[in-house]
């Protein structure tokens, strides 16, 4: 073999000269990768020790983070992103109330009743806070529909703000009082201690609720603290006292109806219904609770372990920060541990929503009807004692219909959870309605008038909402107060994102 070859060369020796460029090629090409291969090492080994920037303190500007941490910054900035829908989800915002007006009857005399929208990325917080009619349009300390508090979960600014002026004082302030101080949205500085980079808790209201359960929050595991990150927003809480203190109601457990009883056990309400003039609890979004009920979180995984998946650029391994749908990259989630096919996987999450779907919608039918049925006995003559237990039928039955649902994932984080509270609710809901029914039949009615709840706009004008003045005014607020807000925190130094 090597004979034929040297008489080959020897005849054409274009051939000998060949083989040496291939080899010299090859040689080459082993050096670029070897050289790579340190590179990726040193690149690992010096991620966390030869960091850029020294960052200290509570540092609320991400863009700085992202000088020592790109990927983890690259892919958080993706949050931004709305060009995905699910079946029932995604991070497009879409406005709910306009898909299902009878949620206006439900909260009427709340300031939900004017505006909901579906949640989007982390990025859009601020601007979503202060773009909705929830917020109102206060100016110069006046008209403020909302305490400091309701900032809390939107911002590495509010960490940094309680640190500086107190916890109670920054949750007791107007809203508008700190429109110029909360300004990046939620941020590495709300999950990372700087130095370390490890997960660490921020919110003061986590750590209160495990404390007062006689836990303590620094014990928690890592891939515990992969959930509890998101458990600082991620819950059912409430603004008590005069203070507006924000409360987890867990101190009786944290199931639905462990909460109500804590509620009921300080006759707490967050409004009484304009119509039925029910007691009502708000139910914000138990998503960490209701999760901690299901199959997933009972086989040991976390929120981080389908929301922020492992990802691999050039041998390093880092967290997708584009926390989102799992549904947009199947394969990087649920496929990690699972092999049905995408289409299969897919299609359990569309069944389990589908089904607590068909029920909710019953129930916000029918929920709808009792408050209205209420409202009629009022009207005809009905007193307090033959109201009173309808009204706390009414109450119950919106607190767990508002539970099920305000927790976005619920139908799928705890499938067999969400269907029980809904039974539980839509049960109530008729009690109610048969216990009406007797107080208008003693007061002569046999037959309540439903109005046409048909659009968003039918059923805010039915409940007495102006909405084009309430829009006009927040128009022009968003023209006039808003941009100074924003100009003042950034001649401050407070916001130097580009975003
Ligand atoms: C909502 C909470 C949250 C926010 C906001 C957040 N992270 Fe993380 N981060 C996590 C979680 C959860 C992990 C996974 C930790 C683990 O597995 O122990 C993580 C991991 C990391 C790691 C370790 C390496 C890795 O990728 O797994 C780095 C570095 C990091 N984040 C940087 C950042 C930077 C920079 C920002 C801001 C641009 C940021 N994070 C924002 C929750 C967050
Ligand atoms: C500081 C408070 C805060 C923390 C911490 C937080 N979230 Fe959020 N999250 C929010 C808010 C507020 C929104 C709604 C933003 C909007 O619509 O403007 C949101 C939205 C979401 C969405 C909807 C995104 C979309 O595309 O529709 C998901 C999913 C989500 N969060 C999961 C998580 C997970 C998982 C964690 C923990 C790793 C976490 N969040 C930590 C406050 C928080
Ligand atoms: C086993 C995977 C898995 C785990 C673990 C998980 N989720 Fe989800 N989550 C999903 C799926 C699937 C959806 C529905 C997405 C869709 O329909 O597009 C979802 C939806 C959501 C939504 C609603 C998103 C939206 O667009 O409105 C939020 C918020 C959320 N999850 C937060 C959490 C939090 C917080 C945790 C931990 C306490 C958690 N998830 C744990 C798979 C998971
Ligand atoms: C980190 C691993 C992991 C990831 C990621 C994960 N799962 Fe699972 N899943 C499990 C485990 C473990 C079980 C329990 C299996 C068992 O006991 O047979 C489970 C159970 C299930 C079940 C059966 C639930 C029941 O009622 O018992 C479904 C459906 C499911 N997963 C769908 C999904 C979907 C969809 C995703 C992506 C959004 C996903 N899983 C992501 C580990 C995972």
């Amino acid at each position: 073999m090597l004979k034929k070859l040297t008489e080959a060369i020897k005849k054409k020796p274009i051939i000998g000269w060949g083989i040496f460029a291939v080899v010299m090629v090859g040689v080459f090409l082993l050096g670029l990768l070897a050289a790579s291969i340190t590179e990726r090492r040193a690149e690992i080994a010096t991620l966390y020790n030869n960091k850029k920037i020294d960052i200290s303190g509570i540092n609320p500007h991400s863009e700085e983070w992202g000088e020592n941490y790109p990927r983890e910054y690259n892919t958080w900035k993706k949050t931004q992103e709305m060009d995905f829908k699910s079946k029932h989800l995604g991070n497009v915002p879409e406005d709910v109330l306009e898909h299902r007006p009878e949620m206006v009857v439900l909260w009427a005399g709340y300031a939900f009743a004017m505006d909901y929208s579906a949640p989007r990325g982390h990025m859009h917080a601020i601007e979503d806070v202060t773009g909705t009619l929830r917020t109102g349009s206060p100016e110069n300390g006046e008209g403020d529909m909302q305490p400091g508090t309701c900032w809390t979960c939107k911002s590495p600014d509010v960490p940094r703000m309680m640190h500086e002026v107190g916890i109670a004082e920054f949750y007791k302030a107007k809203w508008s009082q700190w429109g110029s101080e909360i300004v990046n949205p939620i941020g590495c500085a709300d999950c990372h201690d700087p130095k370390t980079m490890n997960l660490t808790i921020t919110r003061p209201g986590l750590i209160e609720a495990f404390e007062r359960q006689g836990k303590d929050i620094t014990q928690a595991t890592p891939q515990e603290m992969r959930s509890l990150v998101c458990a600082q927003c991620h819950v059912e809480y409430s603004f008590q006292g005069d203070g507006k203190y924000l409360t987890l109601p867990w101190d009786k457990g944290m199931t639905v109806e462990a909460m109500e009883s804590f509620y009921d056990s300080i006759q707490f309400t967050d409004y009484t219904h304009k119509l039925s003039k029910a007691p009502i609890l708000k139910a914000q979004h138990p998503d960490y609770e209701l999760f901690l009920l299901g199959p997933h979180a009972q086989r040991g995984l976390s929120c981080a372990d389908c929301h922020m998946p492992y990802m691999a650029e050039g041998g390093i391994k880092y967290s997708n920060h584009q926390i989102m749908s799992p549904l947009k990259n199947i394969s990087g989630t649920c496929q990690t541990c699972h092999r049905d096919s995408e289409e299969n996987l897919r299609n359990y999450v569309y069944q389990y929503q589908d089904k607590a779907l068909e029920i909710r919608d019953r129930i916000e039918k029918e929920l709808s009807r009792a408050h209205i049925m209420a409202k009629t006995a009022w009207d005809n003559g009905a007193t307090d004692p033959e109201m009173k237990e309808s009204l706390q039928l009414i109450r119950q039955a919106q607190w767990r219909w508002d539970f099920a649902v305000a927790s976005h994932g619920a139908s799928f984080h705890a499938p067999v959870e969400t269907q029980r509270i809904l039974a539980h609710s839509l049960d109530r809901t008729m009690q109610a309605q048969l216990e009406l029914q007797k107080v208008l039949f003693k007061h002569g009615i046999t037959d309540v008038q439903m109005p046409d709840l048909s659009t968003k706009e039918k059923a805010q004008a039915y409940i007495g909402l102006d909405m084009k003045t309430i829009k006009e005014k927040k128009d022009n607020w968003k023209k006039t107060v808003l941009p100074k807000w924003i100009d003042k925190a950034k001649k401050e130094g407070k916001l130097t994102a580009n975003i």
